[in-house]
C-alpha cells in the first residue's frame, strides 16, 4: 500500500482492543504500516502527530453490508466516494454487496471492484459474490472462481433479493461448505411481500400503505437455518429486523448452528411509527418494525444472540426519493451516523458497553470474514498492521447530509442531535482522515 513509511504518534488516547478492554491514557506509535509502540510518554521525533486527547483509539471498524453501487450506479455512489464516506464513519474496512449493474457474479467484475478499492487508497474493499448469475435465482453463480481470484471472496449473496428456489440455495450452500464460504442471506418471501412498502401492522393501516408481514422475514430465516443445518455451510442473516427472527437464531446457536447474524443501526433505532411523517428515507427493506421488535433486536444485541452491527448502506439519488411513498426505492445510506448511532442509542442508554458495541464492529466481523487472509489484525497490539479509527465518544453534532462524504443524502437522521464522532482514520499506516478531513489520494 502507499505512503506506509510515514511515522504517526496517536497522542494520549485510550486504546481499545479486543479482548483487553479499554487502557488509560497511552500513545501509539506507527512506522511502516504497523504499530511499533504502545507506551506512556513516547517521543515524536519525526512524526506526524494525533491528538487523541478525550478520545477512544479502536482497531478500525469492519462493515460487512454495503452498497457501493459500483459498476452501472455510480450516480449513486461509486468506490471513491463510498470509501471516503467509509473513513469518514472510521470504517477501514468494507464488503460491498453484489447487486450492481452488472451484478458481481464472475471474477472479472469481482477483481475490478476489488482492484477499484486499492486504487482508491483509503480503505479495503471487499467484493461480495452473487449466489446466482445474474442474481436471477436460477442457476448458481461461479463461486469457485470468485473465491480463488485476486479479491478471495469469501461471502456470497443475492442482497437485495432474495434466493426463492430452496434447491439452489441447498446447492449454494453445499459447494459454499467445500470452499470455506459464508452464505449471506437476505431472507424474504416474495409472494407475502409484493407491493409491500412497509411494516405490515398498526401504522401501515393508518397510513394506507401496504403492509410487508414480518412472517415473510421468518419464513427465510428459518429455511435457511434448516438448509445450513443440513450442509453445514456457514450462514450468516442479513439486517435482522424482527423479535421472531431473534428467537429463531437465538434457539439456532444453542444447538451450536454455524449461524451469525447482523443488525443495522436504523433496526435498532427506529421504528415503523416514524413513517407518519412520509418520510421516504424511512422507506428501507426489511422494513421499520414495530416497538416491540426494536426492543427484541436490542435484547438480542445485548444477549449475544446478535454477533454484528452492519450499515447496509444503501445510497440512492435525490430523484428515486423525492417521489410518492410507493415508487421510492428501498434503502438509506448508514456509513456516517454508525458510530453516532451505536452511541446514543446503544451505549446512552446500556444496551452495550462501548466494548461490546465496538467487540461487534470489529473483531466479530473480522472474524467472520477471516480478514486474516488478507493479513489484516482487528487487535491494536505491538506488531500489527495498523487500521486504526479515533473516535470521541462524547462529541455532540447535529446530522446534516450534506456534509455527507457519500454521493447520496437519503438519511432519515438529518436533524438528529447525536454522540460520537470519528476523528481521525489510519488504513495500512496511512492518515486517511485527519481531524475529520479526509485526506488526498497521493499525500
Ligand atoms: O433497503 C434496502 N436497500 N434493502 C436491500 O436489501 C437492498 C438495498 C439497496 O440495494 O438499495
Amino acid at each position: 500500500m502507499r505512503g506506509n513509511s510515514q511515522k504517526i504518534l496517536i497522542k494520549k488516547g485510550r486504546v481499545y482492543s479486543p479482548g483487553a478492554g479499554i487502557s488509560s491514557e497511552i500513545d501509539v506509535l506507527i512506522h511502516e504500516g504497523i504499530i511499533k509502540r504502545i507506551d506512556r510518554g513516547i517521543q515524536p521525533t519525526g512524526a506526524k502527530i494525533l491528538d487523541a486527547e478525550g478520545c477512544i483509539v479502536s482497531p478500525g471498524f469492519i462493515d460487512m453490508h454495503v452498497h457501493l453501487r459500483e459498476p452501472g450506479m455510480e450516480y449513486k455512489e461509486d468506490v471513491g466516494s463510498g470509501s471516503r464516506a467509509a473513513v469518514s464513519g472510521g470504517f477501514t474496512v468494507v464488503c460491498c454487496m453484489p447487486n450492481t449493474d452488472p451484478p458481481i457474479d464472475n471474477a472479472s467484475v469481482a477483481e475490478y471492484v476489488f482492484d477499484r478499492g486499492v486504487d482508491e487508497g483509503l480503505c479495503m474493499v471487499l467484493p461480495h459474490g452473487a449466489i446466482t448469475q445474474g442474481r436471477g435465482g436460477k442457476a448458481l453463480a461461479p463461486m469457485g472462481e470468485m473465491g480463488s481470484c485476486r479479491a478471495m471472496v469469501r461471502g456470497f449473496s443475492d442482497d437485495g433479493s432474495t434466493v426463492t428456489d430452496s434447491e439452489i440455495m441447498r446447492r449454494a450452500m453445499e459447494y459454499a461448505r467445500t470452499m470455506d464460504s459464508l452464505i449471506i442471506s437476505h431472507c424474504e418471501d416474495v409472494s407475502l411481500t409484493a407491493g409491500g412498502q412497509m411494516n405490515e401492522g398498526f401504522y401501515s393501516t393508518l397510513l394506507g400503505l401496504r403492509g410487508i408481514p414480518r412472517e415473510a422475514e421468518e419464513i427465510g430465516v428459518f429455511r435457511d437455518i434448516c438448509l445450513s443445518e443440513k450442509t453445514n455451510a456457514e450462514l450468516h442473516i442479513a439486517h435482522v429486523s424482527t423479535a421472531e427472527t431473534i428467537m429463531l437464531l437465538r434457539d439456532a446457536k444453542r444447538r451450536n448452528s454455524r449461524v451469525t447474524c447482523e443488525v443495522t443501526p436504523h433496526h435498532f433505532t427506529l421504528d415503523d411509527s416514524y413513517l407518519v411523517t412520509y418520510d421516504t428515507n424511512l422507506k428501507v427493506n426489511p422494513p421499520l418494525r414495530s416497538r416491540a421488535d426494536v426492543e427484541a433486536v436490542l435484547e438480542g444485541l445485548a444477549d449475544g444472540t446478535v454477533d454484528v452491527i452492519a450499515t447496509d448502506h444503501a445510497p440512492h439519488a435525490l430523484h428515486e426519493k423525492e417521489t410518492e411513498f410507493d415508487r421510492a426505492e428501498f434503502g438509506m445510506v448508514g456509513l456516517e451516523t454508525c458510530l453516532a448511532l451505536v452511541i446514543s442509542v446503544l451505549v446512552e442508554n446500556g444496551v452495550l458497553s462501548l466494548e461490546g458495541a465496538l467487540e461487534k464492529m470489529t473483531l466479530a466481523p473480522s472474524r467472520i470474514m477471516r480478514l486474516e487472509r488478507f493479513g489484516y489484525s482487528p487487535l491494536i497490539e505491538e506488531g500489527a498492521p495498523a487500521n486504526i479509527t479515533v473516535f470521541n465518544p462524547d462529541f455532540e453534532w447535529v446530522v446534516d447530509p450534506q456534509m455527507f462524504k457519500s454521493r447520496s443524502k437519503n438519511s432519515p437522521f438529518a436533524g438528529w442531535k447525536v454522540k460520537g464522532k470519528v476523528i481521525h482514520t489510519i488504513f495500512s499506516g496511512r492518515v486517511v482522515l485527519e481531524n475529520m478531513e479526509v485526506k488526498a489520494k497521493l499525500e
